[in-house]
């Protein structure tokens, strides 16, 4: 029954549903049983369009009205607790307030830093940069450099062999030339590349040696590459890797995987080649292997016999490192010990 008595009620009610509503959830199961199409307001509203003209004239704006202001004391109490929830979030969240000082902030090894700074000088030269699997198979590792079966050659790099039951013989790398044969598979010449990476040794460890270091190899293949392109390139690297004028150095050597071979050292700016503990009084650098692709390779590989020349070298990327940052102790690099990794 539509009359004054009911429209008061229903502001009654309605406010004191409104009053007990506490928390932004029971504040919309509020709006909906007052508001919402099946609540108090939209009955009464129905009531209205069946009543009597003179009731619809006397009770309609009332009605109206009643509805609008419950509509603003809803939105007004939902307000007030965004503005609540805003002022709590923002106490507990100064942006003005400084870093926690003592936080460390980690950075990149320093044997990285270096793989990332030899990449950056043979990204400019044109060179691009690969990688292969540390877990790789006999055949890749040495069959494919020309390591002649049971040859004491394969025992110049002490090898971790991976137990298996496949045909195929796995080992962890002894170093990252299998990387340029599985290189050479996939691309033909001219080609120039380097390939930085892991390499495992199954030996005895001491202040010089460890079982787990980096190498980096770098292969130039095309037709006519000669030794006098490999020095240029090498004094080139240097040059730019220790920001001055570096001489290289080759020595006659033997590698299965090339033909000739060399040993090749670089000049010691640590004394400026006048001799000191580092160089043992040499004036000279021991770096690494290097020597012309030896042609049996470059068959493995899938070439043509004699249709490319082409040279190689590796050297211990850790070896640069220690030099770089006169580290007397290898094993300090991989130990995890944060105290000495973050002085770089
Ligand atoms: N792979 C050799 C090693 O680990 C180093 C080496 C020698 C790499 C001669 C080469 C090379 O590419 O031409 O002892």
């Amino acid at each position: 029954m539509l009359n004054q008595e009911f429209i008061q009620n229903l502001e009654k009610k309605s406010l004191a549903m409104l009053e007990l509503a506490t928390t932004p959830s029971e504040l919309g199961q509020c709006e909906i049983d007052i508001l919402g199409r099946k609540g108090m307001m939209s009955t009464a509203l129905r009531a209205l369009a069946d009543a009597s003209v003179e009731d619809r004239k006397a009770f309609g704006p009332k009605l109206q009205k009643l509805k609008k202001s419950l509509e603003v004391a809803i939105a007004d109490r939902r307000k007030l607790w965004e503005e609540a929830e805003e002022a709590k979030g923002a106490a507990l969240f100064d942006p003005t307030f400084p870093v926690d000082p003592v936080l460390p902030i980690g950075h990149m090894h320093p044997v990285t830093q270096i793989v990332h700074e030899i990449e950056d000088i043979f990204s400019k030269l044109g060179f691009a940069v690969a990688d292969g699997p540390e877990l790789e198979t006999e055949r890749y590792n040495f069959d494919a450099l020309n390591f002649p079966k049971n040859h004491p050659a394969r025992d110049m790099q002490d090898t971790f062999w991976v137990k298996t039951d496949t045909r195929e013989h796995y080992l962890l790398r002894t170093h990252t030339s299998p990387v340029q044969v599985r290189y050479m598979e996939k691309h033909t010449p001219p080609l120039r590349v380097i390939i930085p990476g892991k390499v495992y040794r199954n030996e005895a460890t001491d202040a010089s040696h460890e079982h787990t270091f980096h190498q980096f190899e770098c292969l130039v293949v095309d037709i006519d590459v000669s030794v006098a392109n490999f020095l240029w390139l090498a004094e080139t690297f240097f040059t730019e890797f220790f920001h001055k004028k570096t001489k290289v150095r080759l020595r006659p050597s033997f590698f299965p995987f090339t033909e000739p071979s060399f040993e090749f050292d670089i000049a010691c700016h640590l004394c400026d080649q006048k001799g000191c503990s580092v160089c043992k009084g040499t004036g000279w650098l021991e770096i690494g292997g290097a020597g012309m692709v030896h042609q049996n390779v470059l068959v493995a590989a899938g070439y043509e016999r004699g249709k490319y020349t082409g040279f190689a070298w590796g050297f211990g990327v850790t070896r640069l490192a220690l030099m770089r940052y006169h580290i007397s102790d290898i094993r300090l690099l991989l130990s995890g010990d944060t105290h000495f990794l973050s002085q770089f």
